[in-house]
């Protein structure tokens, strides 16, 4: 066990585009905006945990872990005698989480770098988490049932992703601005994340994905929360022009959407107004909780 690095260099080549944005662009604003997105998505991930907990002794994977808390959380849970192995396709934020969880002096995880739907992953484990890190596959299905092989028959995955943009409604509103003035371009030498953060919003077909992956009895639970997504308005449009569907809008469209950019954090502004009050930008948010069980073969 120990925190060293092991980099598996294996990515799908359908996946190599979203590797290069997760490892470069997003990684640097995640870095900027992580008191936010760590902030915003913890709350989730405790209720998922809650719902859901692993058992002491288990161990665990994380999957599209980012940085370390998560991991390091579901290592704290299982105990010393378990183990939580957070993996992650973008290399940057496998250092990072070798570096802290080194720096907090947690010694039962392991971090590796790879691509979830075609590595080799070092089960058998006891239990998958994810929190928001499972929508970026270009073919879930055989990231799935990667991870089904990996887990020991009976053993569960728990994962968090977004429901529909219509009930988050602070992305909905940046998005609809954002289209009204810029389009997706042809070509474009800036790498996409990949299917992205609401690929997965659609319970049925996830839990299609899910049975044809061999998981068994999937469910689907409703966690709505209020996300901070600013400590002011400024602050708000700045995250919302940075991360999210309408921040990739605005990164593909390059200097298109930098000439109109003054226009854009005026009426982004103008649509989060609204969720503006005491103790910063707090908008409604709406994730699934998803529940599996791995089949016996
Ligand atoms: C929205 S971030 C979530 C990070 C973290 N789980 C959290 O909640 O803060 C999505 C993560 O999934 C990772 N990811 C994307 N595609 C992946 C893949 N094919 N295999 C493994 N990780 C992947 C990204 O690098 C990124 O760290």
């Amino acid at each position: 066990m120990g925190s060293e690095e092991k980099v598996t260099s294996a990515v799908a080549p359908e996946n190599e585009e979203a590797t290069e944005a997760w490892s470069g662009v997003l990684f640097d604003r995640f870095v900027q905006y992580r008191h936010l997105v760590v902030e915003g998505l913890t709350a989730f991930g405790d209720v998922a945990i809650d719902a859901h907990p692993p058992k002491r002794c288990d161990r665990v994977l994380d999957i599209g872990c980012g940085f370390v808390d998560t991991t390091q959380q579901l290592a704290s849970l299982v105990g010393p005698d378990g183990e939580a192995v957070g993996v992650d396709v973008a290399e940057p934020f496998i250092k990072a989480s070798i570096e802290e969880a080194g720096q907090a002096g947690v010694e039962n995880v392991e971090f590796l770098a790879g691509d979830v739907q075609v590595m080799d992953l070092p089960g058998p484990f006891d239990y998958a988490f994810s929190r928001m890190g499972v929508m970026f596959f270009a073919n879930p299905v055989q990231a799935l049932r990667n991870v089904r092989t990996a887990l020991r028959p009976g053993g569960r995955l728990v994962a968090i992703v977004w429901r529909r943009k219509l009930d988050n409604e602070w992305v909905h509103r940046t998005e609809k601005v954002v289209d009204q003035y810029l389009e997706e371009p042809e070509e474009t030498d800036e790498p996409t994340c990949g299917p992205g953060p609401f690929s997965m919003a659609n319970a049925d077909t996830v839990s299609e994905q899910l049975q044809i992956a061999g998981f068994e009895n999937p469910t689907f639970t409703r966690c709505d929360l209020e996300m901070k997504i600013g400590g002011d308005l400024d602050n708000a449009v700045q995250f919302n022009m940075a991360l999210g569907p309408a921040a990739e809008l605005i990164r593909l469209a390059g200097e298109e959407a930098e000439r109109i950019r003054p226009k854009l954090e005026r009426e982004i502004r103008e649509a989060l107004a609204g969720f503006d009050g005491d103790g910063g930008v707090k908008a409604p948010a709406s994730t699934w909780i998803i529940s599996a069980t791995s089949a016996a073969d």
